[in-house]
Parts: structure tokens; C-alpha cells; sequence
């Protein structure tokens, strides 16, 4: 419930930052009975949401590292919960998803790229993963349009995607149905941290009036190591990685690719309306936005040489985002050293893919229901910051969030 104080109303949660995580978190926690406030500085899924691809792809995205083997069951746990989110969601608000079941091909389309695929068949057959080896004439069954010089492929049947831009929209209509509270356009806020500096109390706005919470939840994307108003040790190493993201139109309409299809340093996303999302570079600039001839090229030069078709399509966008990156590219979801401080940030690749899950996770931790195993690995203490050390003050509290 919202409860007023001589310096505003309080509410149970506040999540900073309105992107997927942030909207589905709130929508989740709304739905368990606690009285939330979104607040989001700019509009929703203005950060890395609305540009990403939207490809719910754990098979695919899978590499070989320890850490990354182990973001395997959170993205295969959250794979498994997307088709009953989208069906929520759509039954709720009347919004479509865009969910297409069609699953994915990674193709080599030389020799070298050929070895590389046999070896990723390997590592996942021994991590317990369906993908299926295709020769290159089941490959061009399967999707025709592939180039005629296509070397392997393998299919990850269970590799689907969805529309960002439409689960935004049916999530902040959600949100908007079960009351949460919504703020958009807000500019930066900071973290409130009670006289000790131990526990929060809610967030500073930038005019500097108080937005008081019980908890607080940070949704912040790549934002989330610059969050002002955190002692050093409760901070979190996150990056921005940039992405380059092309959005490409078939003027003959839906249907020249059925699958997503992924090659050497691209991936072609259909959408059902003839749309394609083709991306991303990976690029470490900062905060930097700009879009390059460079990216550009090697985008529509790698996709062209999978898919020759993709010189027919129409070029409507550029698009830049800034993916959430961590030292081991797991995501941060739990509590933080502040009591009452929460983070669910640092998806990396997979913030779309892992929304439904860091729903469950979050709203779990809210209402103090046994820690979920699945939690150790996105432990936010696991890089040695982010721990209690009970000497350092909580420094001031009024710069505001740079994002
Ligand atoms: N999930 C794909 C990307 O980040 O480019």
C-alpha cells in the first residue's frame, strides 16, 4: 500500500529504470501485492530495450567459459517461461508479442567458420542442449534463401524470439492495469541512504525532493555503475558494450526467412511483417552513440553473404544501444551491501531473453521467499565490491545518476 509521510508518500518498491527489467519487475511485484513507483529518466525502454533484436536464443548465445556456462540454466529457465509471459501479457492488455516459435540456424559459410560450428556442436552436446547438425542441402530445406555456398549448419529448434518494442508497450500497459505508478522523463535521481548510511530509503529526484520506498530496485542497464548516492563498496562493475543494429524491410513482403539465422559476427531476426532486424556489433566506446559507415558495412556485408537477399530490403533504421556488460557477463540480480537495495541489472546479451525470469527472481527476494539457487550465480558481491565494510559514510547523495 502507499502510506503518506511529512515528506511524501512512501511505497513498498521503487524500481529505477524503465526498461524491460524494470517493467517487468515492477509489473511482477505489483501482482504480488506490493505498491510500486517506476521511475525512468527518459522514456520507456529508451536504453538498450527497444533496440535489441529480441532473440530469446540461450542454445545459440551459449560460450565456452565457466561463467558463461552457468547464465546457460538462467537463460534455458527463462526460455522456458516466455511463451506463458506473452500470453499473460497479451490476455491482459490485447498487445501482441510478436513471439515467433521458428527457431534458429547458426550457418558456417566457409571452411573455417565449418570447424568452428563442429566444435560449438560438441561443447553444447556436452552441456545436455538440443542442436541438431544440418548438411548444407537440410540447410537450404529449411531456409532456401540461404547462400548456395552455405558449408554447415546447425538448428536450434528452441531458439525463438520476440519484439521488443511490443513487450515494452504490453508491459508498461500492464504495469499501468495493475497500478503501478509510473514516472517517466524524470532525469537522473540518486540513492537515499538513512543517516547511517546502511539502508535505503528511497531516491533523491533531480530537483531534489525525496521519492521514499521500502526497497529499491535498480533496473539501471548499463547505467548501473554510475549510480550516485552508493558507498564504493556497494557499487557494481558494469560497462556499456555498444551494439550497431540495423532495421531493414522486405519490400516483397514476410516470408524470405523463417527462422532467425545467425553467421560469423551477424544474425538476420524476421519479424512477421516482412521486417528484419539485422545486428550487432560489439564495441567497447563507452558511452559513446554514434552509428558508423564502418559498423554499417560489415553488417549488411556479413548478412548479405549469408543471406544474398538482403540487398532487396529496404534500410528504415540505424540503431545504437549500450549493452549492460560485467566482468563475466553474468547478470547482477539480489540484494545489495544497503539494506533494502536491490539489483537487477548487467544482462548483457540477454536482457530481453531473461526478463521473466529476473521478474520471478526479484519479486521473490522482495517478499523474502527462500533464496531461488539460481541467484549464487548472479550474486552482485561475486567481483569483491558491492560488500558491507560498516566504515565509510554514504557520502552526498544529490549528484544525480549519469545515463
Ligand atoms: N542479444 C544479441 C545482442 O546483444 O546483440
Amino acid at each position: 500500500m502507499v502510506s503518506e509521510s511529512h515528506s511524501g508518500p512512501s511505497v513498498d518498491v521503487l524500481v529505477v529504470g524503465g526498461g524491460i527489467i524494470g517493467l517487468a519487475v515492477a509489473w511482477r511485484a505489483r501482482q504480488r501485492g506490493l505498491s510500486v513507483l517506476l521511475l525512468e529518466r527518459d522514456r520507456f525502454g529508451a536504453g538498450a530495450s527497444s533496440v535489441a533484436a529480441g532473440m530469446l536464443a540461450p542454445v545459440t548465445e551459449v560460450e565456452f567459459d565457466q561463467a558463461r556456462r552457468r547464465t546457460l540454466d538462467l537463460g534455458l529457465r527463462s526460455a522456458a517461461l516466455w511463451s506463458a509471459f506473452a500470453a499473460e501479457l497479451g490476455e491482459l492488455t490485447g498487445v501482441g508479442m510478436g513471439y515467433r516459435h521458428a527457431g534458429t540456424l547458426m550457418v558456417a559459410r566457409d571452411a573455417d567458420d565449418a570447424r568452428e560450428l563442429e566444435r560449438q556442436l560438441v561443447f553444447r552436446e556436452s552441456l545436455g542442449v538440443k542442436a541438431r547438425r544440418l548438411l548444407p542441402s537440410q540447410a537450404r530445406e529449411l531456409e532456401p534463401a540461404l547462400t548456395p555456398t552455405v558449408r554447415l549448419a546447425l538448428e536450434a529448434a528452441d531458439d525463438h524470439s520476440v519484439n521488443p518494442q511490443q513487450a515494452l508497450g504490453a508491459l508498461a500497459s500492464a504495469c499501468e492495469r495493475a497500478g503501478v505508478l509510473m514516472e517517466q522523463h524524470t532525469g537522473d535521481v540518486a540513492v537515499a541512504l538513512d543517516a547511517a548510511g546502511d539502508r535505503v530509503e528511497g531516491v533523491r529526484m533531480a530537483n531534489g525532493s525525496m521519492r521514499r520506498a521500502g526497497q529499491v530496485v535498480l533496473a539501471t542497464g548499463a547505467w548501473g555503475g554510475m549510480i550516485a548516492g552508493l558507498r564504493d563498496s556497494a557499487s557494481v562493475p558494469v560497462r556499456p558494450v555498444k551494439g550497431q543494429i540495423l532495421r531493414l524491410r522486405d519490400p516483397a513482403g514476410p516470408g524470405l526467412l523463417t527462422r532467425a539465422v545467425r553467421g560469423r559476427g551477424v544474425y538476420i531476426v524476421p519479424r512477421d511483417d516482412g521486417r528484419y532486424v539485422l545486428g550487432a556489433t560489439m564495441e567497447e566506446r563507452g558511452f559513446e552513440l554514434n552509428a558508423t559507415a564502418g559498423g554499417v558495412y560489415e553488417l549488411l556485408r556479413d548478412a548479405h553473404e549469408l543471406v544474398p537477399g538482403v540487398a532487396e530490403f529496404h534500410l528504415e533504421h540505424v540503431c545504437v544501444g549500450l549493452r549492460p556488460g560485467t566482468p563475466d557477463n553474468a547478470p547482477l540480480i539480489g540484494r545489495s551491501a544497503h539494506g533494502g537495495l536491490i539489483w537487477a541489472c548487467g544482462h548483457f546479451r540477454n536482457g530481453i531473453l531473461l526478463a521473466p525470469l529476473t521478474a520471478e527472481l526479484v519479486s521473490g527476494v522482495l517478499t523474502g521467499q527462500p533464496v531461488d539457487p539460481l541467484l549464487e550465480v548472479c550474486d552482485p558481491a561475486r567481483f569483491g565490491v558491492n560488500t558491507p565494510t560498516g566504515s565509510e559514510s554514504s557520502g552526498a547523495l544529490l549528484t544525480g545518476v549519469a545515463r
